[in-house]
């Protein structure tokens, strides 16, 4: 069958592959699931891939098959599964355990190992092909009602849980009512963040570079938070009219960024990092400043990568929460399909070179 792969650590090695069918009898526990693929996602992280800049093949293989933002359908389980059946829809985690303590437990994305596996990215092979097998421990039910939203359930999972994460760390406070966050960028993650925090009664600046009215702008107000354009107003200017924020989302993809708004938290925040920054790009930072006031105002600096199958679950939950209060405004993300497989240039060069994709996807098979 057909796969889109890279060869790691070349450069623009994009490609159709041909690839074995997988077969249920892979998972030799009875747990397997086999599923149909329907749409898969991309993001700047395949771009990176493609770049080889990141990513390695599963070891015995000279290529990665591409793709961690899977939706599709089932079309066979084991005997022992329990938790979906045939024509459920689906998606699946990105992370696989390695051998610590955490990935024992079902926390995967909390390893204490130094290497991770990840489909599609690190060492395991991704989901943009025509079927793929996993136990089900890895496989989350997507609400039929929710199919329109298919390849968001990754990204949201990733914003479930980077939110999910600073509110537990905040139980160090004993009691923690934050009412303004800032969310730095206004991409996929950027949004779906602003959407979690607009759930939780929070009032939201959503800031990115662009000014209005813009696609992101746009669904940023239909979430009813505040686009901020910062081509016309700074991030001092928000802060002298509305205070700094209690927490601080930065999914800018860049590092500057991130220390930047080190400057702008509250007493007793969090702000959270949530970008893959592959470069090597280094910056100047107000390191006194930020030292002092990070002392005397107990602040705290998180970092959230991916997400186990929980942080899919609380990501689909907000995810159907804000269908029902912003309808109409999160497929908005869901810009450019791509049609098959075989075009898999097309999906590079929109993922490269179109600034105004919002989300790139293939629309992999119907059902
Ligand atoms: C994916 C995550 C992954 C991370 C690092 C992101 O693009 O969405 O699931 O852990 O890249 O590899
Ligand atoms: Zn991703």
């Amino acid at each position: 069958m057909k796969a889109i792969a890279v060869h790691p650590g070349k450069p623009n090695s994009v490609h159709l592959q041909d690839i074995p069918e997988p077969s249920l009898d892979s998972i030799s526990d009875g747990h397997g699931v086999l599923v149909k693929v329907l749409k898969v996602g991309v993001d700047a992280t395949d771009k990176e891939i493609n770049d080889a800049l990141y990513g390695n093949a599963p070891p015995g293989f000279d290529y990665l098959v591409l793709g961690h933002e899977s939706f599709g359908v089932v079309l066979e389980v084991g005997p022992k599964v329990t938790r979906v059946k045939p024509g459920d829809y689906v998606t699946a985690t990105v992370r696989r355990p390695g051998g610590s303590i955490y990935d024992r437990i079902g926390t995967y994305d909390m390893t204490s190992e130094e290497t991770y596996y990840e489909r599609g990215i690190n060492l395991l092979h991704g989901y943009l092909t025509e079927k793929f097998v996993d136990h089900e421990d890895y496989i989350v039910r997507v609400p039929s009602g929710l199919k329109h939203l298919h390849v968001l359930m990754e990204p949201m999972s990733c914003a479930a849980k980077a939110i999910q994460q600073a509110y537990e760390v905040q139980r160090r406070m004993r009691v923690w009512r934050p009412r303004t966050a800032f969310v730095m960028g206004a991409g996929q993650i950027g949004l779906l963040s602003t959407l979690a925090l607009r759930l939780r009664g929070l009032q939201v600046f959503t800031m990115a570079r662009s000014a209005p009215p813009t696609l992101s702008s746009s669904i940023v107000e239909g979430l009813e938070a505040t686009y901020v354009s910062l081509s016309k107003t700074s991030v001092d200017e928000v802060v002298a009219k509305h205070g700094k924020a209690d927490l601080i989302v930065d999914a800018t993809g860049s590092s500057n960024v991130a220390f930047e708004m080190m400057r702008y938290l509250g007493h007793n925040g969090v702000l959270v990092w949530t970008s893959i920054t592959g470069g090597e790009r280094r910056s100047e930072v107000h390191s006194d400043k930020v030292n002092l006031e990070w002392v005397l105002g107990n602040k705290l600096l998180l970092g959230s990568v991916n997400a186990n199958s929980e942080h899919f679950e609380l990501g689909i939950r907000d995810l159907a929460l804000g269908e029902l209060t912003y309808p109409g405004v999160i497929s908005r993300i869901l810009t450019n399909p791509v049609a098959g497989l075989d075009q898999y240039r097309e999906m590079m060069r929109l993922l490269v070179e179109d600034r105004s994709a919002l989300k790139v996807y293939v629309d992999v098979a119907s059902e």
